[in-house]
């Protein structure tokens, strides 16, 4: 053959293949941090947001792409945005929690936050990473499946982002600084919201959101809990939600009327608009099944049928009451990994670090506090200090002095942690960190504790998702309790809720190398790392 005709095959060839070969795109978007007054409960503050939305935009990108999101921080808080759930397999610089990646981006500073979506698709969450500006600094990550690869469940007609906050009328950093200053808890928030609307309240009314549907439509629910601290019940009257994925990883659909869902944590649920017509509500109201205090106000938002006719009055529901430990039990053990050949469940089999942390309060001396003491969050007795140079970059350029290597990965003074707790409640300070070696398998038993009061606390693991293969009540029994474990289809996430007065264990495999992720957990009301 010539060469030219060589050439125009190659040529041709390449024209017929190339439309099957997508080139990975780049996503850019542009978040500027602006002040934005805003009214809610009838009052007005000015608040900081993104692009002056509260919730803040849609960040869509597909799975094998790369997203660039350009921050310009307009306001006078230093900020920093975590891509909450997204793997940042090599891009630990992206992640984004204050002092343990980056160092915060300061008013008037700019930041390019880079990274690639892979192996993952479905709904995450991203918001702001430092104090509590989080409350109205966040908004949905939508990964779509690659071109050409269905959803492992019928497509649905339509899809509708559905966002839960928290709002207070006060400014939240204020309320921050209270606790921070009397050591007493925080206050809990005015309402919750959906897509930023709260309900009507005493001496305000309010609609709320409306989800517009159509009579036979099916429509793909993408629902963020973006709340501070409250695990939250949805429900809609008259209908039953299938949930398809959670925090980005499919799941065996299963039906449900109501979805428990905690902070940080995504669900993806199909509705099927199958009444006729009429208006229905759609609401969220806190669990909480200890003595801790919640915002017990229902935010309350619409289902409405397009052939709806006017003054129809709405079809109510009941929500579960808060306390119903029983209703979240029977949500959780209904998720399972959905382990089809095209996406298996690789469980971790044999464990090369067995680790078990303690989590709960405990209470330090503070000599600025009314009291002299502050109740604090620790893992393993060891209450994080935040340095002031960041983790990652202490690890990268090996600072010395900025952390210890010596995090206990097993307590180091066994109790009864669900019985009566230590007499002495004071936990260590430091900045410690426990080391994985790369592609090795890790077991951790996260056991609740019972000091001042047993209380349920979301867990977030930055970097990766692990499988929950067990839960329990009470005290973890390492004899008989492994035997409860599901190794074949145990749900994959990224964030959970240890149980009020029981245990949690999850396996991971530590293949996201260079990096320092940190433990998330929020005690009290207040966001601490461990190490
Ligand atoms: C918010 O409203 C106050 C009072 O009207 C005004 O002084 C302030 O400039 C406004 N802030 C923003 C960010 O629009
Ligand atoms: C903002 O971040 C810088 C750099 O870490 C730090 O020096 C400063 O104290 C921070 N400001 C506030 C108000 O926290
Ligand atoms: C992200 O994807 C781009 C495009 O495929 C690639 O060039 C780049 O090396 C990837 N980055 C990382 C950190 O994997
Ligand atoms: C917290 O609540 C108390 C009691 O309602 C109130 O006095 C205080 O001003 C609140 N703090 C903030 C920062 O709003
Ligand atoms: C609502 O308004 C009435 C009349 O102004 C007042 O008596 C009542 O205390 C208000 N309730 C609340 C919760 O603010
Ligand atoms: C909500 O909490 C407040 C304060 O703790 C309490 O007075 C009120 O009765 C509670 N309301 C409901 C509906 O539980
Ligand atoms: C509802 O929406 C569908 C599709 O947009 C339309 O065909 C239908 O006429 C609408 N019904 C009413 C009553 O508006
Ligand atoms: C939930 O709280 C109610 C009211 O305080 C109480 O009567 C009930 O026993 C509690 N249920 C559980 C399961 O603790
Ligand atoms: C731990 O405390 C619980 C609750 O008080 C009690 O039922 C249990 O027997 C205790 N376990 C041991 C080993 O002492
Ligand atoms: C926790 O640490 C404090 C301070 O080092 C110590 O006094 C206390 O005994 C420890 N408690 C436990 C249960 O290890
Ligand atoms: C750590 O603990 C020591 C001893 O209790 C205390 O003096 C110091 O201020 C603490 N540091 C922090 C950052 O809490
Ligand atoms: C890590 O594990 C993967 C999968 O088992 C394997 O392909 C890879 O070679 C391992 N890498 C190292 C450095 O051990």
């Amino acid at each position: 053959m010539a060469s030219w005709v060589r050439s125009v095959v190659i040529l041709v060839l390449a024209m017929v293949l190339f439309p099957m070969m997508v080139e990975p795109k780049v996503w850019h978007y542009k978040f500027n941090v602006v002040m934005k007054n805003m009214t809610r409960l009838c009052e007005t503050k000015p608040v900081v947001t993104i692009n002056g939305k509260f919730p803040g935009p849609t960040l869509y990108a597909r799975e094998d792409d790369q997203v660039i999101v350009r921050i310009v921080n307009n306001v006078q808080h230093n900020i920093t945005i975590h891509w909450h759930g997204v793997r940042q397999l090599r891009t630990g610089w992206s992640d984004g929690p204050a002092y343990v990646t980056q160092c915060p981006i300061q008013s008037g500073e700019r930041y390019h936050y880079k990274f690639n979506v892979t192996g993952q698709r479905g709904t995450l969450l991203w918001h702001a990473h430092i104090t509590w500006l989080r409350a109205t600094v966040h908004g949905a990550i939508v990964i779509l499946p690659k071109h050409g690869v269905p959803y492992p469940f019928p497509k649905p007609d339509h899809e509708k982002i559905i966002i839960f906050g928290e709002w207070w009328k006060s400014d939240v950093d204020a309320v921050m600084q209270q606790w921070m200053q009397t050591g007493m808890p925080p206050n809990v928030s005015d309402a919750h919201t959906i897509n930023g609307y709260p309900g009507p309240v005493p001496n305000c009314s309010s609609t709320g959101y409306t989800l517009h549907v159509e009579a036979g439509k099916t429509y793909l629910l993408r629902i963020v809990n973006a709340a501070l601290n409250e695990d939250l019940f949805f429900k809609i009257a008259n209908h039953k939600l299938t949930v398809v994925e959670v925090d980005a990883c499919y799941v065996k659909p299963f039906k449900t009327d109501t979805i428990y869902i905690a902070p940080g944590q995504t669900t993806n649920a199909l509705l099927t608009a199958d009444q006729t017509s009429g208006k229905y509500l759609m609401a969220i109201s806190p669990f909480m099944d200890t003595i801790v205090a919640v915002d017990n106000q229902t935010a309350i938002s619409s289902l409405r049928y397009n052939s709806t006719k006017p003054y129809t009055p709405i079809t109510l529901t009941a929500l579960p009451a808060v306390n119903a430990t029983s209703a979240t039990n029977l949500y959780i053990e209904s998720l399972r990994s959905l382990n089809s050949p095209k996406y298996p469940a690789r469980v971790p089999l044999d464990i090369d670090h067995s680790l078990m942390f303690v989590v709960g309060v405990g209470v330090n001396p503070c000599a600025t506090c009314v009291n002299g003491s502050r109740v604090v969050a620790g893992v393993n007795n060891v209450t994080f200090v935040m340095p002031t140079t960041a983790l990652l970059q202490a690890h990268y350029f090996n600072i010395s002095g900025v952390f210890t290597d010596d995090f206990p990965g097993n307590p180091v003074t066994p109790y009864n942690y669900t019985g009566t707790p230590p007499t002495n409640m004071q936990l260590t300070n430091g900045t410690k960190v426990y080391r994985l070696a790369y592609n090795s398998t890790v077991q951790v038993v996260i056991q609740g504790n019972a000091v001042i009061a047993p209380e349920s606390h979301p867990i977030h693991l930055h970097g990766f998702n692990f499988f929950v293969v067990g839960k329990g009540m009470g005290n973890y029994d390492p004899e008989n309790d492994p035997k409860t474990f599901n190794l074949v289809d145990p749900v994959e996430r990224n964030t959970l809720n240890v149980p009020t007065s029981g245990w949690t264990v999850i396996r991971f495999t530590a293949d996201n190398p260079g990096t320092v992720y940190g433990f998330c957990i929020v005690i009290w009301k207040y966001t601490r790392h461990g190490g």
